[in-house]
């Protein structure tokens, strides 16, 4: 009986022949065939474990097989694994031929895909349109406005493959709109690392229809839309320089655009809360939900940064615990998903250091690796600092050959 079963998976499974050539980060290679239908190609499955995660026709020619007298050379393939697979975790790949019992040879393997930077956090411009009151960033001395290259940039996307979903920031600091090469530079990421990226925006510049459709077409994962106060009274005086108007229109074209757009980006939602607006805050996270498309939204305690004006920081600054308790209760009955991130204990007794501009361009690299995971910044010059490690580690990426071999500073 079990001779018989045997004899039954190896029957056909017999004239079957195929190899897993090689394996990188990104994914792996291979050929495989069925001896006695030699012009047909065969379907290839990969499952992770058990679990199904693409088919392939092993229908590339080759030379190499032609030479090697394997049908008639046409049996390779190629295989890039899904982007969540950076996520330094055991992935046990077999691989098979469809509709048989047939592994090939030097299935299963494992990968592993390190991921040493949890994020890089790049700045496309250095300055902003606005000067909100509560900004992270000290601006006093900002006055130009300045722009990364589209050859720096290139550079830099050398790093994407190996980071984690969701963990590019093509914009952190400053407001990514003003470039007026965004749309270029969404359009030359890779597609296949395009859901590393992120960015998030004040949407209060003058902004077209197609600024808007280059963002719903970028594939990228998501897009941070900052809205502190849908009233048009005290949107002005918590957006220094904003025009409610056109912050109203932009993300009302910018929604319906992404509404007929089906692989648009996320929107996510960040609202800081103060004194001002947090009566209006259930509305605003309720609205962002229903009528701006939000997937998620993070309502956040401003942090407490030493270029904050002193009136102002407390004339607006939620201090008692109380009015944080009458927020979290407020956002009880919303069905949107959302994030409140509360102050932690003591937190007004201190200040956090404001951002600063790194204008220094010197490079300079030291010897003692820094922690892992490592974050990295990089500014519009393409100056990249490792983030805690500031006066310690600084590199032009503009200045280095091959920019991926900077990790070997870091181990
Ligand atoms: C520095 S801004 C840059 C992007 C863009 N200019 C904007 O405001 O959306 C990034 C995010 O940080 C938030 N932010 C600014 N200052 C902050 C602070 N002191 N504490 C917490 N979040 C802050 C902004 O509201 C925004 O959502
Ligand atoms: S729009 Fe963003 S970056 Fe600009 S001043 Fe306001 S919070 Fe800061």
């Amino acid at each position: 009986m079990m001779w018989k079963k045997l004899k039954d998976r190896f029957r056909v499974d017999d004239y079957f022949e195929g190899k897993v050539d090689a394996y990188d980060t990104v994914g792996f290679s291979g050929w495989a065939y069925n001896r006695k239908s030699p012009n047909s190609p065969v379907d290839i499955e990969i499952y992770d474990s058990s679990t199904l995660i693409g088919t392939i026709k092993a229908d590339t020619y080759r030379k190499d097989l032609e030479r090697s007298e394997i049908g008639n050379g046409c049996h390779a393939f190629r295989f890039n694994f899904p982007l969540d697979f950076v996520d330094k975790k055991n992935h046990e790949i077999s691989v098979k031929i469809a509709n048989s019992n047939y592994f090939l040879k030097d299935s299963p393997f494992t990968v592993n895909i390190p991921t040493d930077i949890d994020f890089i956090s790049i700045d496309i411009t250095n300055n902003c349109n606005l000067r909100c009151p509560f900004c992270l960033v000290d601006r006093k001395g900002a006055i130009n406005t300045d722009f990364m290259s589209l050859e720096t940039f290139k550079k830099i996307l050398v790093f994407l493959p190996y980071l984690p979903v969701a963990s590019f920031y093509l914009s952190c600091l400053h407001e990514p709109t003003l470039h007026p090469d965004l749309a270029k530079f969404l359009e030359i990421i890779p597609q296949h690392w395009r859901n590393r990226v992120f960015f998030t925006t004040n949407l209060a510049a003058n902004l077209t229809d197609d600024t808007f459709i280059a963002m719903s077409k970028s594939g990228i994962h998501h897009i941070n839309i900052s809205v502190d106060t849908l009233n048009p009274t005290l949107y002005p005086k918590l957006r220094k320089g904003g025009i409610y108007k056109r912050f109203i229109s932009n993300i009302e074209r910018l929604t319906s655009i992404f509404s007929k757009e089906p692989h648009a980006p996320e929107l996510h939602f960040i609202t800081v809360a103060l004194k001002s607006n947090m009566n209006e805050i259930p509305e605003i996270v309720a609205q962002c939900a229903k009528k701006y498309l939000a997937v998620s939204h993070e309502v956040r305690y401003p942090f407490n940064v030493n270029s904050i004006d002193d009136v102002w920081r407390k004339d607006n600054f939620i201090t008692e615990e109380t009015d944080w308790d009458i927020i979290e209760n407020s956002l009880k009955d919303t069905t949107a998903n959302y994030v409140l991130c509360r102050p932690p204990d003591n937190y007004y007794d201190a200040f956090a250091s404001s951002v600063d501009y790194y204008e220094t361009g010197q490079n300079h690299v030291q010897a003692t690796p820094p922690e892992k995971p490592i974050q990295l910044r990089i500014d519009y010059k393409g100056i990249i600092r490792v983030l805690t490690r500031e006066e310690h580690f600084y590199v032009n990426i503009n200045i280095l050959n091959d920019p991926l071999k900077l990790f070997s500073a870091f181990s």
